[in-house]
């Protein structure tokens, strides 16, 4: 599940792309490959922060991004980890926090940061599971599984 509950005291996440997945989430778009990638990312700890972080899996490279998504009640969230790379054509979203511009580009009110895409203006809303709020994406972005660990933080390298 990519959906987990709160752990805010657990440091770090375990990204895992796994080959069924992979499969069934963007056939066609990557070569299957028996083993699983995995990384281990710093886990956001504040609403809205975001990891960004790349995946690799043979010569597959997937850009990925982790966000803290708050919850409805006071003090709950969650973490979505997911692929940057758009489910329409292929180009990379970004996370945007300034949701008013992205409002006035694409003609619908937000509320909140979304994932948006430059190359036709498809955008996900990271709060209900990267549903599409608009343009040609034809499903949500790509999830990658994760577990939290407590294992303490160290920056790679
Ligand atoms: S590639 Fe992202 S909207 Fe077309």
């Amino acid at each position: 599940m990519a959906w987990a509950a709160t752990s805010r005291g657990k440091e770090t996440l375990l990204v895992e792309l796994d080959r069924r997945s992979v499969l069934l989430g963007l056939a066609g778009l990557v070569e299957a490959r028996p083993a699983a990638a995995q990384i281990v990312v710093r886990t956001p700890k504040l609403p809205w922060e975001t990891v960004k972080f790349t995946l690799r899996e043979g010569d597959n490279v997937w850009p990925g991004l982790a966000i803290r998504v708050p919850g409805k009640a006071p003090g709950e969230s969650s973490i979505y980890a997911i692929s940057t790379i758009c489910p329409h054509q292929g180009c990379q979203f970004e996370f945007e926090t300034d949701y008013r511009e992205v409002s006035g580009k694409i003609g619908k009110a937000l509320e909140h940061p979304v994932l948006f895409c430059h190359c036709h203006m498809s955008t996900y809303d990271p709060t209900d599971d990267g549903r599409v709020i608009h343009g040609p994406a034809p499903r949500p972005p790509f999830r990658f599984d994760f577990r939290e660990e407590a294992r303490p933080w160290s920056s790679p390298g």
